[in-house]
C-alpha cells in the first residue's frame, strides 16, 4: 500500500490555494443573480479535470445549472468508481452574522480545529469535500497510477433539489455505469472518531399560503371581527404535532419501517453525549418524539419543521396592521418506507382539511427525495472501513445521518449501484449557517482516505 502522506504534506498549501480559488466564486444555485458565478465554478472544475488529464471532460448543459463530467478509463477489466458531489452552495444570508466575507476564504484556528479551519460558504458543503476527490486523483497519479477507472459527475443544483440531474442520470445510464458511487457530502462523528454514513433521510418540502381579507387592514378598526391569517396559520401549525411530539397528519407513519430493538440498542452505543450536543447549539433542554433518544430522533425517525413563517409587518418599530396573508415553508424529513410524493399528497390533503372556512388556502410543493439506507456487508463498505483505519488508526462506526441528498436513492434505482458516503465534515462546521468552515486536517486526511479507498476497493473487487 502506498504512502501518500508525504506528497499531501508537501503540496498542502497549493491544495488549499486551489480550493480557495473555487470558494471565491459565489455559486449560489438558488439565486438567479448568481447564474454566471455558478457557471464560472463549473468552468473552473473543468479546468481541473483537464489538468488531471481526465478524458471526455465536458460541461453538460441542463435546463438549469450545468453538470461537470470527466473520466479516466484504464481498462474494462478494472472496477469503475463514480464520484458525485456538488459545486453549488447555499445562500449566505443573514450576511451580518458572518465574521468576514463568505466568499473571501481565510484560515482561522478554532477550539475543535487547532490546526486551522477554512472559513467560507461551501468550505465543507460541498466544495471542500468534493475537491478532496480531485486532489486524491492527483495524489494517486503522481505517486504511481490509478488502480481502477474513475468517472466524475459534479452538479450545480444539489442545494435546490437536483431536478435536472435526475433527468441527466436517467438519460445517461450507460455513460454513468459503475461498480460503486463515492460521495463526500456528509459528516463524521468527531475529529478522532471516523464514521461512514449508511443512511440519509428523505425530504418533502412544502409551502402554505393563507389568505383572509383582500387587503391589509387597520388592526384597530377590524381587529376581533376578521380571522387573522397569521393567527390561523399558527394554530394550524401547532396542531401538526400532538403532546408526544408525534406528527398528526393521517397516514404519515403508515409505512415507516421500524428499526429492530437490537439495532436501536447498537445505535445508542455510538459515542454521543447529550450535554455536549446541547452545549454545542446552546440548548437548555432536549426535545422530540416520545420514546426515542436524540440519536434516533435525528436519523431513524421522521420530523416536521417550519423553516420560515412570514406575513404582516416585520420591519422596525410597530405598525398596527391585520395582514391579508400568511405564509409558511415546511419541511418533513422522511425515513425508509415513506414515499415523498405520497407524503406531499397526505400533507396537502390534511392542510386543506384543517383550514377553517374563514380563510382560503394554497399548498405548493417544492423539491423532495427518497430516504436511503446502505448495507454494511459489501466490499464498498469494507474498502471504506479499511481506508479510514489506515488514516485514523481506528475502525469507523456506521451511522445514519439526518440530512438528505435526494439523488442518492435515485442512483440506486437508475444505476443499480450502491453509494459509499465518506464524509469528513463535523457538526460544528456550521454548514448552511454563517461562518461555515472545514478543518484543514479533515481536508487533508480526507484526501488520503479517499486515495486509500481506491486501492482497497480494487483489491477487494479481485476476490
Ligand atoms: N450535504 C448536505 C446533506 C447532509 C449534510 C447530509 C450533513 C448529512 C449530513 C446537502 O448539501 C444538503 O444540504 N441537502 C439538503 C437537501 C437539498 C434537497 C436542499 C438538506 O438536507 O436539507
Ligand atoms: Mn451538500
Ligand atoms: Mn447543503
Amino acid at each position: 500500500m502506498k504512502n501518500f502522506k508525504n506528497y499531501i504534506e508537501e503540496n498542502k498549501n497549493r491544495f488549499i490555494n486551489e480550493l480557495f480559488e473555487l470558494l471565491r466564486i459565489p455559486s449560489v444555485s438558488a439565486k438567479p443573480e448568481h447564474d454566471r458565478d455558478v457557471r464560472s465554478a463549473a468552468e473552473l472544475l473543468k479546468k481541473h479535470f483537464n489538468k488531471l488529464d481526465l478524458d471526455n471532460c465536458e460541461i453538460c448543459e441542463t435546463k438549469g445549472h450545468p453538470i461537470v463530467y470527466g473520466e479516466k478509463i484504464i481498462s474494462k477489466d478494472l472496477p469503475t468508481i463514480l464520484v458525485y458531489g456538488h459545486y453549488d452552495v447555499q445562500p449566505v444570508d443573514p450576511l451580518n452574522l458572518w465574521d468576514q466575507d463568505p466568499f473571501n476564504p481565510y484560515i482561522k484556528k478554532t477550539e475543535i480545529h487547532p490546526e486551522g479551519a477554512i472559513f467560507a460558504r461551501g468550505a465543507c458543503d460541498d466544495k471542500g469535500q468534493m475537491f478532496m476527490h480531485l486532489k486524491a486523483i492527483e495524489v494517486m497519479l503522481e505517486n504511481g497510477d490509478l488502480p481502477c477507472n474513475v468517472k466524475f459527475m459534479i452538479e450545480g443544483e444539489e442545494e435546490v433539489g437536483s431536478d435536472n440531474l435526475e433527468l441527466f442520470v436517467k438519460e445517461n445510464k450507460e455513460k454513468l455505469s459503475n461498480d460503486i458511487i463515492l460521495v463526500s457530502d456528509t459528516g463524521m462523528i468527531s475529529k478522532t472518531i471516523p464514521s461512514i454514513t449508511t443512511g440519509l433521510r428523505g425530504l418533502s418540502y412544502m409551502e402554505v399560503e393563507l389568505t383572509g381579507p383582500n387587503r391589509d387592514l387597520h388592526s384597530g378598526h377590524y381587529g376581533g371581527t376578521v380571522a387573522n391569517p397569521i393567527n390561523v396559520l399558527s394554530k394550524m401549525i401547532n396542531s401538526l404535532h400532538d403532546s408526544n411530539n408525534k406528527i398528526t397528519i393521517p397516514g404519515f407513519y403508515d409505512n415507516v419501517i421500524e428499526v429492530s430493538e437490537e439495532d436501536r440498542k447498537e445505535m445508542n452505543l455510538t459515542p454521543f453525549n447529550i450535554d455536549e450536543f446541547k452545549d454545542s447549539i446552546g440548548l437548555i433542554a432536549e426535545h422530540g418524539e416520545a420514546g426515542y433518544s436524540t440519536i434516533e430522533r435525528q436519523s431513524i425517525r421522521p420530523a416536521l419543521d417550519v423553516n420560515g413563517i412570514w406575513g404582516g409587518y416585520i420591519e422596525e418599530g410597530a405598525k398596527t396592521v391585520l395582514p391579508s396573508k400568511a405564509f409558511a415553508k415546511i419541511s418533513m424529513r422522511l425515513v425508509p418506507g415513506q414515499n415523498w410524493k405520497r407524503i406531499n399528497e397526505l400533507f396537502t390533503k390534511h392542510i386543506k382539511n384543517i383550514t377553517p372556512k374563514t380563510v382560503s388556502v394554497k399548498v405548493t410543493e417544492h423539491h423532495g427525495g427518497q430516504p436511503y439506507v446502505a448495507p454494511t456487508d459489501t466490499i464498498g463498505f469494507e474498502a471504506a472501513s479499511k481506508a479510514y483505519e489506515d488514516v485514523f488508526s481506528k475502525k469507523p462506526i456506521a451511522t445514519r445521518d439526518g440530512g438528505s441528498i435526494p439523488i442518492i436513492a435515485l442512483f440506486e434505482q437508475e444505476l443499480e449501484s450502491k453509494t459509499i458516503l465518506m464524509g469528513f465534515g463535523l457538526d460544528s462546521d456550521a454548514i448552511h449557517s454563517p461562518n461555515e468552515h472545514y478543518g484543514v486536517s479533515n481536508f487533508l486526511q480526507g484526501i488520503e482516505t479517499i486515495s486509500k479507498f481506491y486501492y482497497h476497493f480494487t483489491n477487494l473487487s479481485k476476490d
